[in-house]
């Protein structure tokens, strides 16, 4: 039997886990690190912490396993995506990174636009320049720090800084570099267009793969640190949302996937590039070679219910203590008492403003409908339902560019819930499957890592070979139709508050 190692280095830690060569998980281990957050809005890490958790992780994993390390096939590396990493000519971290979830480069993002042109930068990247992508922090370092900038040698994302600690090559991959606003998406390779215009040279930037190709080897010292065998490749891998993707199955026309982790995304697979034309979406390149996929992220759903536990349910979470179960399935259990609708409140979950299919930061959360019968049961319900209807805006969106399928399948901590995954069900109008494995990007990678050592021939005879439908739940049509009505009250509430939104922002 051969094994497969995932690795995902994510905002809270760095997960490794080992599969075997059919897909069935052997082990997992977990180290976590700080988030920095030396101002309002800003989001920072220390690669070395990611490299310390990572071979971390990796030990851990594979001395739990106990199998020889020779028996490892391949390496996968999945990680938070947009982060910017900057090396000096020594290779040595330069400041700390910059993070996916950092809203320093709003004037950054301006310049760009103005310089490049709007039109330009989306045929070239198929996406609007963000405030989270890398590239707007680039130019942050170059009109901020330019002590730091002059020193800057190599530019690379989060997963390809621990790829070049564990095999000593600079490499990243498509379906991350979709996320810098430096890719040509369409074409697959760095964007002259972009590099021109932002006068930066393409060797500052790391050779791009496609996702299942090898890209380099674990080198001596790797070897030594994680017990993985010197010379074991490491695939190109993903970000973490095309590579949770792979984890779903969702490598071909036919499915999409929810996943309702503290964000929520609905992420569908493309044959060609294709986009919103306001560009609510993002569309990046896949991690099946050759092809790309469109997702709609909204920022708070698992982060609105965990919001709400941590303020306002302290007695459910001392009762889940006592009864040695998770507090969310104390609350859910609570929300299964209240009535579809929650007899006219409804929750909107932009805690922490929103991208998609509003690109608001200062959009803020609301309870509206509130009187005097409601009680905590309706407030938790009347989460779970705000974000399924938030789900529903990105869900309908792919749907109008026309993207087809038969199958959704949720994924992520919201979906162990089998009140959420119904009530998701009913917003989206949809059958909600689940799936015989829910260990996101990690797993993914693994098994494009198991491409990369010729196990399978392509992505998708893999997860076919992995990942299969245990459990599908059908839309009520009654709930259906409450939901209906809901949710168009739910859609005018944003548009009714975008102003008072922007209000409320400029008081705090
Ligand atoms: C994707 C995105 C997040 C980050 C952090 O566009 O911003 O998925 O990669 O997880």
């Amino acid at each position: 039997m051969k094994y497969l190692l995932g690795l995902d280095v994510g905002t809270s830690g760095a997960k490794a886990l080992l599969i075997d060569q059919e897909g069935t998980v052997v082990t997992d281990s977990i180290v976590t690190y700080p988030l920095l957050t030396p101002r309002p809005g800003w989001a920072e890490q220390h690669p070395q912490q990611w490299w310390q958790a990572s071979y971390t992780a990796i030990a851990n994993t594979v001395r739990e396993a106990g199998v020889s390390p020779s028996h490892i096939a391949g390496v996968g590396l999945s990680g938070q995506m947009h982060g910017s990493v900057f090396l000096d000519a020594d290779n040595q971290v330069i400041r700390p990174a910059i993070l996916w979830c950092d809203q320093r480069t709003a004037a950054q993002c301006e310049w760009i636009t103005e310089k490049i042109g709007a039109e330009a930068i989306v045929a070239e990247t198929c996406n609007p320049v963000l405030t989270g992508f890398q590239a707007p922090k680039i130019i942050w370092l170059r009109d901020n720090e330019p002590d730091n900038y002059a020193k800057v040698a190599k530019l690379l994302l989060p997963k390809d800084y621990i790829r070049f600690m564990l095999t000593g090559e600079f490499a990243t991959e498509v379906s991350d570099a979709s996320g810098t606003s430096l890719l040509n998406v369409p074409r697959r390779r760095w964007s002259q267009v972009m590099l021109d215009g932002l006068e930066l040279e393409e060797s500052l930037l790391p050779k791009v793969h496609e996702s299942p190709e090898v890209t380099g080897r674990i080198n001596a010292e790797a070897a030594d640190l994680t017990g993985l065998a010197e010379g074991t490749g490491v695939v190109g891998g993903g970000g973490d949302q095309a590579a949770g993707a792979v984890g779903n199955g969702i490598v071909a026309p036919g499915s999409i996937s929810v996943t309702t982790g503290t964000s929520g995304v609905v992420f569908a697979y493309l044959d060609e590039p294709i986009m919103d034309e306001q560009l609510r979406t993002h569309t990046f390149c896949h991690a099946v070679p050759g092809k790309w996929h469109v997702m709609g992220a909204m920022l708070s759903a698992g982060g609105s219910l965990r919001w709400l536990r941590d303020s306002l349910c302290g007695e459910e979470v001392a009762l889940a203590a006592d009864m040695g179960v998770d507090p969310y399935e104390v609350m859910t259990a609570q929300a299964e008492t209240a009535p579809v609708g929650c007899d006219g409140l409804l929750f909107l979950p932009y805690l922490t403003g929103e991208r998609c299919p509003y690109p608001d930061p200062d959009a803020r959360g609301v309870f509206f409908g509130l009187n005097l019968t409601h009680s905590k049961p309706d407030l938790i319900r009347a989460v779970l339902e705000g974000v399924a209807f938030g789900l529903r805006d990105c869900f309908d969106l792919i749907k109008d560019l026309g993207v087809e399928f038969t199958q959704v399948r949720a994924s992520g901590g919201g979906a162990r819930s089998k009140l959420w995954r119904q009530i998701q069900a009913d917003a989206l109008r949809h059958d909600i499957s689940t799936i015989n494995v829910d260990e996101g990007a990690a797993y993914g990678v693994a098994l494009l890592a198991a491409v990369g050592a010729e196990i399978y021939p392509t992505v998708q005879a893999a997860t076919d070979a992995a990942i299969s439908v245990v459990d599908t739940l059908a839309p009520d049509p009654e709930a259906v139709d409450v939901y209906e009505d809901y949710y168009a009250l739910y859609r005018r509430l944003y548009v009714a508050l975008a102003d008072e939104f922007d209000q409320v922002a400029k008081l705090t």
